[in-house]
């Protein structure tokens, strides 16, 4: 069968956050979040194609709660859609309080990464290949996401 295993290239980044990672108000920087966000959703793009990607867009991020010096990062991500040469990437971030071993559900983002050849020219890439019900819906909402995408660009023109 053509195409690669959505689990095949999805990929969980554990990092703690430490001082250096904080805003004025002591919790970690948003930016420091979307990064870790940003690196891992290339990994999971680079797994699939093989070769070189870059960040088209990010079409939405959302910080539910804060997330403290001293708990451990883990950002998930997989690929939810394959178009022609763009994919979208979804990723999940938890934080883990060390201490009360508490974890929570604290921001996801939708990415769009574009594989690019030798000249940096938007390249053909792979399908996936979707096995389970969560990658159907995901794979579904991601068609809606990207629909809106193209359609709202269209207005912007
Ligand atoms: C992303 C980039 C390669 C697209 O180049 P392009 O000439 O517009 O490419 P095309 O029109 O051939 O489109 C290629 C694919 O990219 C998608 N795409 C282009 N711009 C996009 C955007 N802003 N958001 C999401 N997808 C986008 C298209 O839908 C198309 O998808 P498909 O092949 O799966 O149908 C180009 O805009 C670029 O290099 N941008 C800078 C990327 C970068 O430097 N990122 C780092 C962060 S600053």
């Amino acid at each position: 069968m053509e195409g690669k295993k959505v689990k095949a290239t999805s990929v969980t980044v554990i990092q703690q956050m430490t001082q250096q990672d904080a805003n004025l108000a002591g919790n970690v920087h948003g930016g420091v979040i979307l990064k870790l966000i940003d690196n891992t959703a290339g990994i999971v793009g680079i797994r699939h194609t093989g070769g070189n990607v870059v960040t088209a867009s990010i079409d939405r991020v959302d910080f539910h709660s804060p997330v403290y010096v001293g708990n451990i990062l883990r950002v998930s991500a997989s690929i939810n859609y394959v178009g022609s040469s763009s994919m979208e990437i979804g990723v999940r971030v938890e934080a883990e309080d060390l201490i009360t071993g508490e974890v929570r559900h604290t921001g996801s983002a939708y990415l769009t990464f574009v594989a690019l050849d030798e000249h940096y020219k938007a390249k053909k890439i792979d399908q996936i290949i979707i096995e389970t019900d969560d990658e159907k819906r995901r794979n579904f909402e991601a068609q809606e996401r990207k629909r809106m995408r193209l359609e709202s660009a269209k207005k912007r023109k």
